[in-house]
């Protein structure tokens, strides 16, 4: 099964995707969590990519739809995979099909979570992020067993675009340019709408049941 995780920053993908991958064992493609690695090692893709990521803007298609392509050609990606973060634009999901189409594969379910604005941005100020392991907590409400630890025993840390003015860029950007990819999905009778609302553990509760019916 292949799925696209789709919502706002701070919906919660990155915190769904674990529990996902998980039940379905597929295999977590975060284009956020890829760029970031790009931009900590250095790399020439990485330099270029950050200066878009720190403004709260979208890297440019070319460079994620490159990644992606890559990422999705492994091996391991035949038992299924979860892309969480991407597409992010309709001219992404347009070369994503033809990826896809070229494999002679597809998408089998678009889950998207649905918080109001307001909450997210609760959420993202208040975030903290595994330096190894990427997974997201929360200072009230998801917080460590142990402060500034992770469960991995990774340190924790606020990433650079969790300031309340780049959350603001990013949830413009994400109602101008992202969320066209609901009635994009939704033309192909493949989204499902899920409440994130709710505890991370009834919007898990949500997803899993949704996607169980469609395997
Ligand atoms: P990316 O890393 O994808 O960030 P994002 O889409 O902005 O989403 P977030 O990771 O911020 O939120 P999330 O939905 O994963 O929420 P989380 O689970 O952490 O992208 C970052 C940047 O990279 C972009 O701005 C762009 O520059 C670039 N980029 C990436 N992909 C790109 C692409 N395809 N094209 C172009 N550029 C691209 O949860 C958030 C917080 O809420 C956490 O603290 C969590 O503990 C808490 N929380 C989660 N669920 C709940 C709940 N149910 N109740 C209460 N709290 C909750
Ligand atoms: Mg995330």
């Amino acid at each position: 099964m292949n799925v696209i995780l789709l919502g706002p920053p701070g919906a919660g993908k990155g915190t769904q995707a674990e529990g996902i991958v998980k039940e379905f064992g597929l295999v977590h493609i975060s284009t956020g969590d890829m760029l970031r690695a790009a931009v900590k090692a250095g790399t020439e893709m990485g330099l270029k990519a950050q200066e878009y990521m720190t403004k709260g803007a979208l890297v440019p298609d070319e460079v994620v739809i490159g990644i992606v392509r890559d990422r999705i050609a492994e091996p391991d990606c035949e038992k299924g995979f979860l892309l969480d973060g991407f597409p992010r634009t309709v001219n992404q999901a347009i070369e994503l099909d033809k990826v896809l189409a070229s494999m002679g594969k597809n998408i089998d379910a678009v889950v998207n979570i649905v918080v109001p604005d307001e909450e997210l941005l609760n959420r993202l100020t208040g975030r903290r992020i595994c330096k190894t392991c990427q997974r997201p907590y929360h200072i009230m409400f998801k917080p460590p067993k142990v402060e500034g630890i992770c469960e991995c025993g990774g340190e924790l840390y606020q990433r650079a675009d969790d300031t309340v003015e780049t959350v603001k860029n990013r949830l413009d950007v994400y109602h101008s340019q992202t969320a066209p990819l609901i009635d994009y999905y939704k033309e192909k009778g493949v989204l499902i709408d899920i409440d994130g609302t709710k505890t991370v553990e009834g919007v898990f509760e949500d997803i899993s049941n949704s996607l169980k019916a469609k395997v």
